[in-house]
């Protein structure tokens, strides 16, 4: 716990109640999960340093994103649809990706985080969505790449994070886009919108470090898998 802490009391991440949020995760979540979420909440701070973007809010949205993850399917259905979340038809049918909204509506409502950036950056983890703030574009590739994930692809993803944050985001689409299809899994319109967001407009957020690795558009895995 005391090598955790050390990790949030860096000066950039001052200023939030972190043993107060991991005992929250430590009793909320199981230990290999609560492991993955402190895993995106640094990898999460690590892109920051190169996109830019505020590290508190990243690191916060990282260790809450799969506070909901170990609920059962019918729970989340029923949360999501008594407080308004559903936003498309595949989160009926496959209520598992709804563990986001609701973990963004219980740190609202339970966990005590007001910040909408953290707020979207949980909601989106999964799905994403057009217009994602740079800190919610960061928290969903974190979650993808962070060092305890292992799939197909992944070593291409890591270093195509360090250079093309836009870039790998469209990577990582078209990945999830070929598993559900392998999987017969309806996909999220948001992030059908996303993609369009990434490829049609203005980004927005930077993408400006060092050219992309020639094998950057041969990645294939699927890094929804675990
Ligand atoms: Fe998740
Ligand atoms: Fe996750």
């Amino acid at each position: 716990m005391r090598e955790i802490l050390d990790f949030f009391r860096q000066p950039e991440l001052g200023g939030i109640d972190w043993e107060y949020y991991i005992d929250l995760m430590a009793r909320t979540l199981s230990a290999k999960r609560l492991e993955h979420s402190l895993k995106v909440a640094e990898t999460g701070v690590e892109l920051s340093r190169l996109y830019g973007g505020a590290p508190d809010k990243i690191a916060l949205a990282g260790l809450l994103h799969d506070g909901a993850k170990e609920m059962k399917d019918r729970e989340l259905l029923e949360i999501a649809e008594e407080a308004g979340l559903i936003t498309d038809p595949s989160e009926r049918e496959n209520p598992s990706i709804l563990h986001g909204p609701v973990a963004a509506w219980m740190a609202e409502t339970q966990w005590g985080v007001k910040d909408p950036i953290v707020l979207e950056a949980i909601r989106y983890h999964t799905t994403a969505a057009p217009d994602m703030s740079l800190e919610a574009c960061i928290v969903f590739m974190a979650d993808l790449i962070e060092p305890g994930r292992c799939y197909h692809g992944i070593a291409e993803l890591r270093e195509l994070a360090q250079v093309d944050l836009r870039l790998v985001m469209l990577e990582s689409i078209d990945q999830t886009f070929i598993f559900l299809e392998r999987k017969r899994v309806p996909v999220h319109q948001g992030m059908v919108a996303c993609r369009k967001w990434l490829t049609e407009t203005d980004f927005g957020h930077r993408i400006d470090r060092p050219a992309q690795p020639e094998h950057a558009h041969s990645v294939k895995g699927d890094p929804h898998e675990q």
